[in-house]
């Protein structure tokens, strides 16, 4: 081995290493931001909140897919590795529609992996493998509470007005996951 040769643990090539300042927060989470939406600010926080929960929770989904879509096993591996994938790509737009809401709004959204284990009320999944009947019921369990919190948010959302958000929750959170529903519970027949 050459003398000069780097090696992960020699500093040299790491002159100037790069730290981001604890400091530079610009909005802290709890904080909304005024965005000309001729929305009221109180109407636009009780939505930031909500959202961040939905957030968190779809997120949770999500990713409870992309579990199941690598650790599925048995006879109908195949179709379910395709469906729990599809799903994933459905629930990740949902994420994305969900957070720049929040943004919209002057919010801040929910992102790092800890902050929405921290927030979400779905129950944790095991880290092991569960059999693919377990995996449908646990899905299911997650869109129930999903579809549970979007009603009341629907219902909300329109008293207050918010038709902006009342939409996406409706047309697309509500919809989308009653359809992956009947997809899922189909299985259990
Ligand atoms: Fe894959």
């Amino acid at each position: 081995m050459s003398t000069t040769s780097i090696t992960r643990t020699d500093p040299a090539h790491m002159k100037e290493p790069i730290v981001p300042s604890t400091r530079a927060e610009t909005q802290s989470f709890n904080s909304a931001r005024r965005n000309p939406l001729a929305l009221d600010e109180s109407v636009a926080a009780a939505s930031i909140d909500s959202l961040n929960q939905l957030l968190a929770d779809t997120m949770t989904l999500r990713d409870l897919y992309k579990k199941h879509h690598w650790q599925v096993s048995g006879p109908t591996f195949y179709m379910l590795h395709l469906l729990f994938d599809k799903h994933f790509g459905e629930q990740a737009e949902l994420v994305d529609l969900l957070a720049e809401r929040v943004q919209t709004l002057g919010g801040v959204a929910i992102a790092m992996a800890p902050d929405v284990a921290e927030t979400t009320s779905i129950p944790r999944a095991p880290k092991g493998r569960e059999d693919a009947t377990t995996q449908i019921k646990r899905l299911l369990q997650a869109h129930e509470m999903i579809l549970l919190e979007a009603r009341a948010m629907a219902r909300d959302t329109a008293a207050a007005e918010d038709v902006g958000t009342n939409d996406i929750i409706v047309s697309n959170v509500i919809r989308t996951n009653e359809l992956e529903v009947w997809f899922l519970a189909e299985h259990l027949q």
